[in-house]
């Protein structure tokens, strides 16, 4: 569901009209010719776009079979010792951040969210106002898309991890579904991939979920993946509609052949985004082959504003999902702060006993966000 992704409302309207704009002038300028240039321009550009170091992280380490191999455009990127030094980087870095049993917490920040009084702000006071979640602070790893967000995060908390990306800029409000967008999210996944391979469980969460209470005693034991859902019917129904942006992992030959059929399956779906790749492939026989159990997270307690947690005393995470614009999110956001805490506030009989629940969302319109 495109409305609940994660970063759908990092859509930002005054740039496509600046574009829309500039175009207009050349077509004034340049006439019929304009069509051609620009198709040859574009042509060059998806080549580009899809060549070797765009997609790279940093090289494969682990050297993969078919049919679950990397594509050629990964693999044929020589390896050299200042990238192969990223792998070691990130490994001290979910290293210190690690539990006992080698899981981690992670979200992916860029600038605009990182801005004081924006998104990250908000999730990080989430967990110091949520019931036993301050002290996750410790392992949770903030993987940083651009160097202002670096920045901030470093003054922020302790365990900050910079994604190298050669030649792309992720800064800003990425246009939703714009080449930009759509590199940055199968980049998180084939980073997530690579976590994996180094043997770190993940909790995903994306830094507009607040977290209200200890998510861990809610998975489920017997799955490798299990994700959040905008609409939940059940736990094994893959009729579900997962949301990519909160996601629990367990490093496994399974997870990792999951995620390496998952990051190959963009070729055969082009201009979609993870998740909705996620909604195809979920149906595939492959799965079976690969061995991944996947479960749906329950709203009841990882809910968001496509549908709510609706019982305070159970909530453990809520997410900013069917919610398009920056503004409106944090708006919105910053008043299921206020009801968590007024929630707080009560007496324990009154906060068991009456139902509780939210009075967002609010600016965040659900209009024509329906289930399917
Ligand atoms: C995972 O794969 C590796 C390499 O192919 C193999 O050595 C190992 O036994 C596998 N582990 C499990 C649990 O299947
Ligand atoms: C992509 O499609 C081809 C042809 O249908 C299929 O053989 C292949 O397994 C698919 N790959 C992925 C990763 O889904
Ligand atoms: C939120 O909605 C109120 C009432 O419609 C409006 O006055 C306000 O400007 C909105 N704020 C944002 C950030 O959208």
């Amino acid at each position: 569901m495109k409305a609940g992704t994660p970063d759908s409302e990092g859509h930002k309207p005054e740039n496509s009209q600046n574009h829309h704009h500039r175009y207009r002038h050349y077509f004034l300028r340049y006439g019929s010719r304009v069509p051609l240039v620009l198709g040859a321009f574009l042509v060059i550009f998806f080549v580009l776009y899809r060549s070797a170091s765009l997609f790279q992280v940093f090289p494969r380490w682990s050297s993969s079979s078919s049919p679950f191999r990397q594509g050629s455009a990964l693999t044929n990127v020589p390896s050299s010792a200042p990238e192969k030094s990223e792998r070691d980087k990130l490994n001290d870095v979910l290293e210190k951040a690690a539990m006992g049993d080698k899981t981690v917490i992670m979200t992916t920040l860029n600038d605009a969210w990182a801005e004081p009084n924006s998104i990250f702000d908000l999730f990080l006071e989430s967990f110091k106002t949520g019931i036993d979640t301050k002290r996750l602070l410790n392992h949770l790893v903030v993987i940083a898309m651009d160097q202002k967000a670096y920045d901030r995060c470093l003054i922020l908390h302790p365990h900050c991890y910079f994604l190298i990306t050669k030649g792309k800029d992720f800064s800003g409000d990425a246009f939703f579904l714009s080449p930009e967008y759509l590199d940055m999210m199968w980049r998180r996944i084939l980073f997530l991939q690579s976590v994996l391979e180094l043997g770190y469980n993940f909790v995903f969460t994306d830094t507009d979920i607040m977290w209200f209470r200890d998510p861990f005693p809610h998975f489920y034991s017997d799955a490798d993946f299990q994700i959040s859902c905008d609409f939940y019917w059940n736990s094994w129904d893959m009729k579900n509609n997962p949301n990519g942006g909160f996601n629990y992992v367990k490093s496994s030959n399974h997870s990792i052949n999951f995620y390496k059929f998952w990051y190959n399956s963009r070729t055969n779906y082009t201009n979609m985004h993870d998740q909705d790749v996620l909604n195809k492939i979920k149906y595939d026989p492959m799965l079976r082959e690969i061995g991944i159990t996947i479960k749906f997270l329950d709203t009841a307690y990882f809910g968001g504003f496509c549908q709510p947690s609706r019982d305070l005393n159970k909530v453990c995470t809520m997410h900013a999902n069917c919610c398009i614009g920056l503004d409106r999110k944090i708006h919105d956001l910053k008043i299921m702060l206020e009801d968590w805490r007024k929630y707080l506030a009560l007496p324990d009989d009154e906060r068991a006993s009456r139902p509780n629940s939210w009075t967002v969302p609010q600016n965040c319109s659900l209009k024509g966000l329906v289930p399917p």
